[in-house]
């Protein structure tokens, strides 16, 4: 027998019979005294934590990124003080947790469907969190809106059905998805693996230098081991087999040391409104176009070791966009400060409020000192060497915790405005679209309208009516197929207004005096 492989309790004590709860005689009754059953029992019926509200399936892997020392062909610290990114060569650890985004915990990977990319750097600095995706843009520009695109896409609330007419309901009456709607249904929609797709930042973070100067940064991964996606058909074969294919690929991989790959690459603007542009920087349906701000190369990620255990490193590790390091920042992105709110405080309702105790979501290459106590589950206490353990409170004349001396740039921009509700003036929300559709390869225009027909096909006809116009004013082809293929034509959508509030270019009017 191997000693040092007893069964035992949390308790420690050894356990003799895990076969048989203790009974009076053989055929019982038990007795509530049991302890050994109680705990193995009590455990087991909170063996489940909350499922993320979102991107509840995914999948963990650990690995490092290897800096360039530069940002494109100049040194990284021209943009950023972030230590991570300064010297040729320098490593840092990383978690990285691919994901989907609408499905359940154990639903298909093979869904359409945005694919999470978070990644956890574990700096010196503190922990870096880049909460992205695989698609560069998102439905909707304000965080206000998130609770409302989630609800139309996940399933119906009385029938838990995910159904068509509830997402394009909403969709048809947010102009602004209508970019993100035209590459999730195009055949990238259906990544074949999590190896083979990008990751984007999404929205529009900033870089500060040692003399407090910055820029608006995109964040862009491109996985060396090229993009590849499923067709609808190739998809349900899979799902019809596997439903957690993509996990099982990335686990299988990394365990026979084929270590996935991804380059960094960031795109950089000056820091400001940019007037010039008739799109607005901080919009997140918008991509930022390559040929004006080229992609710049500032290093590798390998994926190289496999979590220990699902529930440690996937359902608890946590990540948001409010982690950041020095050198790094955020913009005014009003969906990136919304997301920054709801991360952690979900985090603190699914995982607990010491969820920052966890080994995998600790700083661990920082060190971690705070007043911080209690709360449900805290094993350790964040003393610093030296600190008095009777001081939880700053300022302290005993041995307590004491602020940084590293001085607060003092050149933070000046901000003044009437408090305001509105919408970002440049939305120019058909044009990127446009060009996505134009671009695209035949194949891939098929394949879209087909997908795009297939759903809208089961909506209601005023849903159908509302997202034709807005397919009308991307592309007159664009329009004209996807209506062939639910029996609409311009004629069935050319007496619509535009929805109100809705602000429309001039390009956008000339297609609308088209229609009719
Ligand atoms: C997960 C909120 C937009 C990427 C989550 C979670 C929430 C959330 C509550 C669950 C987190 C957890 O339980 O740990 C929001 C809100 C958004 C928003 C309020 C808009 C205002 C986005 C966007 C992206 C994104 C634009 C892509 C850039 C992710 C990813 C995860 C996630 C990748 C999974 C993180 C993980 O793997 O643990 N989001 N989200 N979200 N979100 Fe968002």
């Amino acid at each position: 027998m191997a000693e040092d492989r007893i069964l035992t309790t949390r308790q420690g004590h050894p356990v003799t019979d895990n076969q048989s709860t203790r009974t009076v005689g053989d055929r019982g009754p038990a007795t509530l005294e049991n302890y050994q059953f109680l705990e193995k029992i009590s455990h087991f019926d909170r063996e489940r934590i909350p499922e993320r509200v979102v991107h509840a399936r995914g999948f963990v892997a650990y690995g490092e990124f290897e800096a360039t020392g530069r940002i494109g062909d100049e040194p990284a610290s021209h943009y950023t003080r972030a230590k991570l990114f300064q010297e040729a060569g320098k490593k840092t650890d990383l978690a990285i947790r691919f994901s989907t985004v609408i499905g359940g915990r154990d639903s298909s990977e093979a869904a359409r469907d945005p694919r999470g990319f978070a990644v956890k750097f574990y700096t010196e600095d503190g922990n870096w969190d880049l909460v992205g995706n695989n698609l560069a843009v998102f439905f909707i520009r304000d965080a206000i809106k998130f609770p409302d695109v989630i609800h139309a896409l996940k399933p119906d609330p009385v029938t838990f059905r995910q159904e068509p007419n509830r997402i394009f309901d909403f969709m048809s009456q947010t102009p602004e998805s209508m970019h993100m709607l035209t590459h999730l249904f195009s055949p990238r929609g259906i990544p074949a693996t999590y190896r083979h797709m990008e990751g984007f930042g999404v929205n529009t973070y900033k870089m500060v230098n040692d003399q407090g100067e910055t820029v608006l940064v995109k964040y862009h991964f491109h996985p060396r081991q090229g993009v590849a996606s499923l067709t609808e058909e190739e998809a349900a074969k899979v799902q019809g087999a596997d439903l957690g294919h993509a996990s099982k690929d990335l686990y299988e991989a990394i365990e026979r040391g084929d270590h996935p790959q991804w380059d960094l690459y960031v795109q950089i603007m000056e820091d400001g409104p940019h007037p010039e542009l008739d799109w607005d920087p901080l919009d997140d349906t918008k991509i930022w176009p390559e040929d004006a701000f080229p992609l710049r190369h500032v290093g590798v990620m390998t994926l190289n070791r496999n979590v220990q255990d699902f529930h440690n490193e996937n359902e608890q590790i946590a990540m948001g966009t409010g982690v950041l390091v020095d050198g790094l920042d955020f913009s005014d992105d009003k969906m990136l400060v919304g997301r920054t709110f709801s991360y952690s405080d979900t985090q603190r309702y699914r995982v607990g409020a010491n969820y920052l105790q966890l080994p995998v979501n600790q700083a661990k290459h920082a060190t971690v000192a705070t007043n911080q106590r209690g709360g449900s589950m805290s094993y350790g206490v964040d003393l610093a060497p030296g600190q008095n353990p009777h001081v939880n409170f700053e300022p302290s004349l005993h041995d307590g915790l004491q602020e940084s001396p590293r001085e607060e740039p003092n050149d933070a921009p000046e901000v003044t405005g009437r408090l305001t509700r509105s919408v970002l003036e440049r939305r120019n929300d058909y044009w990127q679209a446009r060009g996505r559709y134009v671009t695209m390869q035949d194949w891939e225009r098929d394949d879209l309208v087909e997908n795009l027909g297939d759903l809208l096909g089961d909506c209601e006809r005023d849903v159908q009516e509302r997202m034709l116009w807005h397919l009308f004013l991307i592309h007159d082809d664009y329009g004209t197929r996807v209506g062939e293929a639910i029996g609409l034509s311009a004629d069935d959508v050319r007496d619509l207004e535009p929805l109100p509030g809705q602000v429309l270019t001039d390009a956008d009017q000339q297609r609308v005096a088209a229609l009719g």
